[in-house]
């Protein structure tokens, strides 16, 4: 475990508990929340669903029995698991975050396109 704090993060203590305590909610089923969430990203942002050439065109009441779709899903919620579970260990959080924005950035992705609102 890192010496580093969460304050190196801006996080206060507060805010830390409150991420930990939600997400603890949404671990218990990552599969059937990752499909929820890409459901509702695609249905407020349909152009990214074009992004993603193996459901591209795959109508939104469809995706829920893709095969390609579920494992994205999962695969997404997966990386945002283990951003969590390392919220103590700088480095490591660090390191994961970095290779997520190099491997989005390699796909044309932006860093506004990870600035989405709800
Ligand atoms: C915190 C936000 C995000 C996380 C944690 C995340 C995570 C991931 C992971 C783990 C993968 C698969 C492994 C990899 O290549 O890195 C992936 C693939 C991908 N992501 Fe993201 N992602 C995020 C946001 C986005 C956004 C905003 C878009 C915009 C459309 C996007 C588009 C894609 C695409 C197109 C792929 C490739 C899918 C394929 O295999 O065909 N991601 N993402």
């Amino acid at each position: 475990m890192s010496n580093q704090t969460n304050a190196d993060l801006l996080l206060t203590a507060e805010e830390n508990q409150a991420l930990l305590d939600t997400w603890g909610i949404i671990a218990k089923d990552l599969k059937g929340y990752g499909s929820k969430y890409f459901i509702y990203f695609f249905k407020q942002y349909p152009h990214y669903q074009l992004q993603f050439k193996s459901f591209a065109k795959v109508p939104l009441e469809e995706l829920t029995e893709n095969r390609r779709f579920k494992a994205h899903a999962f695969t997404l919620m997966s990386a945002l698991n283990g951003f969590i579970e390392n919220l103590d260990d700088v480095e490591m959080l660090d390191e994961l975050l970095l290779k997520t924005g190099e491997n989005h950035a390699k796909r044309k992705l932006a860093q506004e396109d990870f600035v989405v609102r709800f």
